[in-house]
Parts: C-alpha cells; sequence; structure tokens
C-alpha cells in the first residue's frame, strides 16, 4: 500500500485533541485520519510523568501497528511526558507534539504579560521550564495549572454555570493581581471554553493556543517527505472508542 495513503493518527488523553483535529482538518480535508482518546484513563494531567508516558506509549504502539504515516500527540500533557521516548522509538514516521503557543504571546507586544493555563504536568514539567527559559526575557510568564478544567470539557459542558464559575474563580484573581496581556491555552481542552474565558478576561486580552500552529507543522513534515495523500476527495475521520458515549462527543466538538 502507498504509505501516502495510510492515515494520520491524533492521540489526546480524551476529547481535547479534537481541537488540534479540527485544524488538520481545515487544512488537510482530503487526508485520512483516526482518533483515540484516553477518556477511559483520564485526567492525564495529575498523574506522573512515569503514568503519562505508559500510557502513552502503549497506546502509540497500538496506532503504530494498525499502519499510520504520522502520529500527532494533541495533548500538551502526553508531549511533555513522552515526545522524546516516542521519537526515538518511531523513528519511520512524523511524531508530532504540541506546547503551550508561548512564542507568539510572548513577542505580540514589547515585554507582554502572559498567563499560561495548562494541567498541572505541563506547567511544572521541565519541558516547560525550558520553555519559559527561551522567553523569560521577553514577557512575564504566569504559569496557572487548572486541575479540574478539562473534566468540564469531557462531560461536555462547554458554558455551563459551574464552568464559568470554576473559571471566574480560578482566573478571576490572576486577572485582578496581574495586568495580563495575552493568555495561553496550554491544554487542548481548553480551546472549547475559550468563550467562556474570553467573557472573564475581556476584549483586550488576547488568547493563544498550539491547534493551527501544531496543524501546520504536521503539514511541513508531510509534505518535506512526500507523505501528503494524492486522494482528491474528501478524507475520512475514524473514531475508536474509550468510553461509552465518548464518540458522540468527539463528533460534536468537530463542529464546534
Ligand atoms: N488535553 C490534555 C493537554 O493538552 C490534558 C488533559 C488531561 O488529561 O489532564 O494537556
Amino acid at each position: 500500500m502507498d504509505k501516502r495513503n495510510l492515515p494520520i493518527a491524533f492521540f489526546d488523553s480524551g476529547v481535547g485533541g479534537i481541537s488540534v483535529l479540527r485544524e488538520a482538518l481545515a487544512l488537510m480535508p482530503r487526508e485520512n485520519y483516526v482518533y483515540f482518546g484516553d477518556s477511559a484513563n483520564a485526567p492525564y494531567g495529575t498523574k506522573t510523568v512515569e503514568e503519562i508516558r505508559a500510557l502513552t506509549l502503549g497506546h502509540a504502539e497500538r496506532f503504530y501497528r494498525q499502519g499510520i504515516k504520522a502520529l500527532v500527540i494533541a495533548c500538551n500533557t502526553a508531549t511533555s511526558a513522552a515526545i522524546q521516548a516516542l521519537r526515538s522509538i518511531y523513528t519511520d514516521i512524523p511524531v508530532i507534539g504540541i506546547e503551550p503557543a508561548l512564542k507568539p504571546a510572548a513577542l505580540m507586544a514589547e515585554h507582554p504579560t502572559v498567563i499560561v493555563m495548562a494541567t498541572p504536568l505541563t506547567v511544572s514539567a521541565a519541558k516547560f521550564h525550558e520553555l519559559l527559559g527561551h522567553y523569560s526575557d521577553k514577557a512575564d510568564v504566569i504559569p496557572l495549572g487548572c486541575p479540574g478544567l478539562m473534566e468540564f470539557v469531557e462531560m461536555g459542558c462547554l458554558d455551563t454555570p459551574q464552568v464559568e464559575n470554576y473559571l471566574k474563580e480560578l482566573l478571576g484573581p490572576y486577572l485582578s493581581r496581574y495586568s495580563a496581556d495575552a493568555i495561553v491555552l496550554g491544554c487542548t481542552h481548553y480551546p472549547f471554553v475559550k468563550p467562556l474565558i474570553r467573557k472573564i478576561a475581556g476584549d483586550q486580552v488576547r488568547i493563544f493556543d498550539g491547534g493551527a500552529g501544531t496543524a501546520r507543522e504536521l503539514m511541513r513534515r508531510l509534505t518535506q517527505e512526500d507523505l501528503l495523500t494524492d486522494r482528491s476527495s474528501q478524507g475520512t475521520v475514524a473514531f475508536y472508542e474509550s468510553v461509552p458515549g465518548k464518540i458522540d462527543l468527539c463528533r460534536a466538538l468537530l463542529k464546534v
């Protein structure tokens, strides 16, 4: 089989990776995609690096055995914990990860103040501290771990009073203490509650996420390795079941 017509695999700890998949679909609609969110084991963001790495490697291996031409870890948390290991194992396919979109936020103005919302694991990981090191002279960066936020999205609660209260309590004090110029959504679940974050933060704060940049990087790698499909019709998206009911939520989120 022509490798170019194999699917591209997307992995997340749950339904959050759909926020990255929708960007890839918009950019490369003729590709076939397979998506698996490990909702049965979510959240990843409060687990240890070792636990997350073991789960991620297990799911990646299943994808690889079925035949894929690229693997996208559409999860900042799993990327922090496992991207190096994945790249050393799967050397014959592009392995793309995602990290908080700090670069565009830090460079948007002269020394802006940037709040980075992410899982507790992501903001404590060595990979994030390395990223902070690159931009510490260009911006004031305030990491904000958000335990519990992904769970709302996993339940399909994108616009309920409960998630609004959660966000007000969490973000409110940070917004009043620091006059933030930007917020980075450093977890792939969070773009689904962006309208509420926008409502709480106000129109003057810019909001960044890494979905579009990750999709562009995927396309760049596929192009570079001559792996773009030659199909001329629309591709397909297949979802693998993690826990009952999640596929319906994934399909609904793809249209958000
Ligand atoms: N969607 C994941 C991320 O981008 C993490 C959510 C979780 O499992 O805690 O970080």
